[in-house]
């Protein structure tokens, strides 16, 4: 197993479950001795916290919300993100980028070039453009997913949108995975938790990230 730093992103509409995999993803790399570095956005900065607050809770327009999710994405990347990879760790990121062209773009209708310039502003090097290693996109019919969120915790704004919202992110999502296919690893959220845990471990396995154990 390689000892670069690996940078994979958890993506998926709300209720489609991402949770107790990123979890079980941490606990496979450190078995396999590598260090890891849970983390989220909008947040993982006491900055990026404060402005997922912001765009969770509070009424704005779609361009105030793709700066600010922007703004904490580059505080996250300079604070937590970089520094990890730079060490070697294995970054687990709940939500990146693609979140935003999929709610956004997709669910709010915003201009996409507009995202376009903002992600090369935000995660634009020398060495191109920052990206995940790996995006795992648990994909879920959006009408499942509303099934589930029902009966959870009190919404927030973007878990409060119709189902028409989230099939629009669902296409956000797609079309991302469309241009940079390689990148995606695509699970059947609609299974079971341990078949839908089988399907993720079998692809990190497949990609060499993950030994078979
Ligand atoms: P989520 O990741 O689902 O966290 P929790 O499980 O605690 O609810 O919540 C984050 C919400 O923020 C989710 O509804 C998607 C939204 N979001 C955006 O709209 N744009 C973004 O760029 C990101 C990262 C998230």
């Amino acid at each position: 197993m390689t000892k670069t730093g690996l940078f994979i992103s958890f993506e998926g509409i709300d209720g489609a479950g991402k949770s107790t995999h990123i979890e079980g993803l941490a606990a496979a790399f450190k078995a396999q001795g590598r260090q890891v570095t849970l983390t989220r956005e909008p947040g993982g900065t006491p900055l990026a916290e404060k402005l997922r607050e912001l765009v969770l809770h509070d009424a704005m327009d779609p361009l105030t919300e793709a700066l600010l999710v922007f703004a904490a994405r580059r505080d996250h990347l300079n604070q937590v993100i970089e520094p990890a990879l730079a060490r070697g760790d294995v970054v687990l990121c709940d939500r990146f980028t693609d979140a935003t062209f999929a709610y956004q773009g997709g669910g709010r209708g915003f201009d996409l070039d507009v995202l376009r310039q903002l992600e090369q502003w935000v995660q634009g090097r020398a060495e191109g453009l920052r990206q995940p290693d790996v995006t795992v996109w648990f994909e879920l019919d959006p009408a499942i997913a509303a099934e589930r969120l029902a009966s959870a915790r009190v919404p927030d704004r973007f878990e409060a949108q119709p189902v028409a919202f989230f099939q629009q992110v669902s296409g956000g999502y797609a079309a991302r995975a469309e241009v940079d296919a390689q990148r995606f690893v695509r699970l059947n959220a609609a299974q079971t938790r341990e078949a839908v845990w089988q399907q993720l471990h079998q692809q990190f396995v497949q990609r060499g990230l993950l030994s078979a154990q």
